[in-house]
């Protein structure tokens, strides 16, 4: 058990590529195969050996995840908390409700739409033996098309991530950065310098770039599949399609 991290899975948003699914329930509780959507999260989480966790969601399904998770002991949760974001004002705005949950202990942070065959322990332990600053999964992405729709790191000639850029019209590697983040508690010292994007939301690879800037951003390349199921239709599919064929969060 991680004692020294929590974790916090994000559920909030509209869902609006998922529409009209989403019109009658919350993205995250849409099947993957046998279970909703959010449970592979949760299941990723304590596999990993974080057990105090907090769901933050909004909009109007917020009840259901407490009939889904309740206090969380089913699902291996020894701690299990919930955040009510009020409007979606983005993935860093909806982490920053986790700050007093968080407390001064470290976070992983993961998107409650992401699915992942492999386990995240390899990730939380390097995380562990990292004296602070962020951390973030990568996954390797051939199709340019796909990465236009994720942030996509541009790394030098060590390796390092110099920048990431969010939904690059040119993506500057063949990497995405997938939405499982590890953080120092200093992350909610950053979330209030944020000023919102484009798209009027506080975005986590603003976050993400402070740490770069620092010089504390490190990462690992995820094994095997990672999905985000909500990012379109086809890709909910493929997502349905690969874990009932292979499963997720295998050790
Ligand atoms: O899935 C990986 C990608 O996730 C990353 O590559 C991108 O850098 C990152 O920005 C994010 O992009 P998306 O466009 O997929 O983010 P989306 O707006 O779909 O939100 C992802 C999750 O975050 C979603 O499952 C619900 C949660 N969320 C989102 C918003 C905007 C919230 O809880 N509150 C929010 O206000």
């Amino acid at each position: 058990m991680l004692s020294w991290m929590k974790g916090v899975i994000l559920a909030g948003g509209t869902g609006t590529r998922l529409h009209p699914l989403t019109r009658i329930t919350n993205k995250h509780l849409l099947p993957i195969y046998d279970r909703p959507m959010i449970s592979y999260a949760v299941e990723a989480l304590v596999q990993a050996g974080i057990t105090e966790i907090m769901v933050v969601t909004g909009g109007t399904h917020a009840g259901e995840f407490l009939r889904l998770l309740g206090n969380g002991h089913e699902h291996g949760i020894d701690r299990l908390s919930y955040g009510y974001q009020e409007r979606p004002g983005g993935i860093a705005e909806a982490l920053g409700l986790a700050e007093r949950f968080v407390g001064g202990d470290r976070v992983v942070v993961m998107l409650g739409d992401n699915i992942i065959e492999r386990s995240l322990r390899p990730a939380a332990e390097h995380f562990e033996a990292q004296r602070s600053g962020a951390r973030v999964l990568l996954t390797e992405v051939s199709d340019p098309s796909h990465l236009r729709h994720l942030g996509v790191p541009q790394l030098d000639e060590q390796g390092r991530v110099v920048h990431i850029v969010e939904k690059p019209e040119d993506p500057p590697s063949n990497y995405g950065v997938t939405g499982i983040y590890f953080y120092d508690s200093d992350v909610f010292d950053v979330i209030p310098t944020l000023e919102p994007s484009g798209r009027g939301e506080l975005e986590i690879t603003d976050v993400n770039n402070h740490y770069v800037r620092q010089g504390t951003m490190e990462y690992d390349v995820l094994e095997g599949f990672w999905g985000d199921a909500g990012e379109s239709i086809d890709a909910y599919y493929q997502v349905n399609d690969f874990v009932r064929l292979h499963g997720a969060n295998k050790g």
